[in-house]
């Protein structure tokens, strides 16, 4: 029916109902660029001189619906004029399509992101493909800006403002089946009806399901309440001097419902911050993250983890849940036991179907005589921390292991290249170093030995990415990356406390820097006995601060005691008021674990400066909106 349109097709059959695809030239996945927005106004432009029974707007691509915005125009943006033009750009395009005349409906199959949900929501009607990969949300606060084509205006219409924030204040996205429980959809359909359904719902005249009243009065006379609500909850989490965009957000729908050319300064601001600047740094790392094992043919389906402990017991729930045939190989059933009760935790807390949570528990399986070891793609050895029953253990599981399995050790703080001493094949062993919590930790570190083979290595960085972590590929060296730097910057921490600064003044000050939790609490949590044998380790023959000698003697290890450098009750820390912070207290703990970083760099234990930010960022949590240690420092010279 037309001509000159390089990502559209647009199709009218013989009623007269016109569907539009998307399908951007050259790209496996849609993003809205300005191209793709100025073919979409003249598409509508061609339906305005012949209006079709219905619109129906819809992806032609494998990897789902949209992906959202164009972001690298999003980065190429130098002025403020640019910026106000690129939120104009959609914000018009999309009232537009909520005008038209005749109904609309997007049919969403896979993931619908930022712009792409703000585009399905000025839509009459929004239909969703239930299958695993669809997911609607509008994550633009991760990236330190907001959602400005109408997401701040049309979906708390849609599903009420409580939901619409939430969504909107945390990035968090929905499946398909709960955007129709909640009335972001209008339906839910499988996918071999959705052509069908989508025809039918686009002509159906159907009206929209009316917000709740509650909901309503919360969109119109009681929204100050909400706003202020809405305000402290954010507070909680986090400071807006280093995250405005969330504050922004519930301004700009409270006063001016969510239409952000209303407040051409905020767009300003918020555009041109150094915090969504540093966040599209982060989220470029994390494609670079993801990008490594891309290179390798390696796929796992069972994995065989050796010891049942804190990591072990979590890294085979993680690889369960993420679809993996596991067994969990222990001394005896009993210490499996545990293992077993926290992965159901997890499992009914991250799968909220219960048949699916099921179908994990049944894909973990407790394995006490190592029966899984010939059967295994990768074997992990999580079991205690000493040289002798590491030798052991591989000498015995070495020659059962099916060719071209993968053998992984855990280890933080032992040598692979002593490790590997009595296998037959030492080139073959690769670290895959996991973060405690596992499940909440991004970040994994491959650890390369001298000398190791460079398929296994990639191969690894492959499985890591097959369970939806982060790989970040690093030299064997103690502490390899993360903990490294950890080390210097807790003990920091901790000579403060022993100058007389109370932990809570030192935690504040670090918190005031923008870190997730402090320094003091940090240690509290890993356990101040591993705290002291990483120090041993990694701190170059320092002595231990005396504040940590003195609470390990009195068995007070943190946490997971009751009390370390805090008192612990319900898994919380009980703290005190912090005092006033010293001045340049912050900068001189952070200095050691940026000197630290900047070694490793050079040392060539991590391949450079960005891949440690990025491991800094995903393995510790360091402030995102720095855009990593050595790109703080950079920026603050
Ligand atoms: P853990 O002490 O909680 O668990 C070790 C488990 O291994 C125990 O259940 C023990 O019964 C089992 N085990 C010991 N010898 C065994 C054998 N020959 N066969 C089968 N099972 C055996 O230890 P955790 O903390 O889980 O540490 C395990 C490994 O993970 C260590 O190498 C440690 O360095 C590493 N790691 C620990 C982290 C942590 O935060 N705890 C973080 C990252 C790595």
């Amino acid at each position: 029916m037309n001509v000159n349109l390089q990502h559209w097709r647009l199709e009218v059959d013989a009623q007269g109902i016109a569907t539009a695809t998307l399908d951007k030239a050259g790209e496996s996945a849609n993003s809205l660029s300005a191209e793709v927005l100025r073919e979409f106004s003249s598409l509508l432009d061609q339906l305005d001189v012949s209006p079709p029974k219905g619109l129906i707007i819809r992806s032609g691509k494998v990897a789902g619906f949209i992906a959202g915005a164009d972001i690298s125009e999003f980065a190429r943006l130098d002025t403020a004029e640019q910026g106000r033009a690129l939120v104009e750009r959609g914000w018009t395009l999309f009232n537009r399509l909520a005008a038209v005349k005749y109904p609309t409906l997007a049919l969403v199959r896979g993931h619908c992101l930022g712009g792409g949900l703000e585009l399905a929501l000025a839509c009459r009607y929004l239909l969703t493909v239930d299958q695993p990969a669809t997911k609607l949300g509008l994550p633009e606060v991760m990236l330190g800006i907001f959602p400005g084509w109408g997401g701040m205006l049309r979906l708390p219409q849609r599903v009420g403002p409580a939901a619409a924030l939430d969504m909107m204040l945390t990035g968090k996205t929905i499946d398909a089946r709960r955007a129709k429980k909640m009335g972001l959809a209008d339906d839910c359909v499988p996918p071999r009806v959705m052509e069908m359904a989508a025809r039918q719902l686009v002509v159906s005249g159907q009206p929209r399901r009316p917000l709740p009243f509650m909901q309503k009065l919360m969109n119109g006379p009681l929204k100050r309440v909400v706003a202020n609500g809405a305000r402290k909850q954010v507070v909680k989490k986090v400071r807006p001097q280093h995250y405005p965009a969330p504050y922004a957000i519930i301004d700009l729908w409270q006063k001016h419902d969510g239409n952000a050319l209303a407040a051409p300064e905020v767009v300003d601001r918020i555009i041109a911050s150094p915090t969504a600047r540093n966040l599209l740094r982060v989220f470029h790392l994390q494609e670079r993250l993801k990008a490594f094992g891309k290179d390798s043919e390696f796929k796992a389906r069972r994995v065989h983890v050796i010891g049942a402990g804190v990591m072990g017991g979590d890294i085979a729930a993680w690889c369960a849940l993420r679809g993996m045939t596991v067994t969990l190989q222990d001394q005896t059933l009993e210490r499996i036991a545990p293992a077993i009760q926290r992965a159901n935790t997890l499992f009914s807390k991250k799968l909220r179907d219960p048949l699916l949570a099921r179908a994990a528990f049944d894909r973990l399986i407790p394995d006490p005589q190592g029966d899984g070891v010939p059967h295994a793609d990768v074997i992990i050895e999580a079991i205690f921390e000493h040289v002798e029953a590491k030798h052991a253990l591989f000498r015995a599981v070495e020659p059962r292991m099916k060719p071209g399995a993968l053998l992984a050790t855990n280890t933080s703080s032992l040598r692979l290249e002593d490790l590997r001493t009595v296998l037959q094949r030492p080139e073959r062993l690769v670290g895959i170093h996991f973060f405690n919590p596992v499940s909440m930790m991004p970040l994994v570190e491959v650890v390369e030995a001298e000398g190791a083979d460079p398929a296994v290595v990639r191969a690894a960085c492959a499985f890591v990415r097959q369970i939806d972590k982060l790989p970040l590929p690093v030299r064997s060296a103690p502490g390899f990356l993360v903990n490294a730097v950890l080390a210097p910057y807790m003990l920091a921490a901790m000579r403060a406390v022993d100058e007389g600064i109370s932990p809570e003044t030192v935690d504040e000050a670090m918190l005031a820097f923008g870190m997730p939790m402090g320094p003091i609490e940090l240690i509290d949590t890993v356990g101040l006995d591993i705290a002291m044998a990483a120090g041993k380790q990694l701190a170059g023959g320092a002595d231990a601060p005396k504040c940590l000698l003195q609470r390990v003697e009195k068995n007070q290890l943190g946490k997971k005691s009751g009390q370390g450098f805090y008192a612990w009750s319900d898994g919380k820390p009980q703290k005190g008021s912090a005092g006033s912070v010293p001045a340049g207290l912050a900068e001189r703990l952070v200095t050691p674990l940026i000197d630290r970083a900047e070694r490793l760099v050079a040392e060539g234990v991590v391949v450079d400066a960005d891949l440690a930010d990025a491991g800094v960022i995903f393995g510790t949590g360091f402030a995102p909106f720095t855009g990593g240690p050595l790109n703080w420092r950079q920026a603050s010279r």
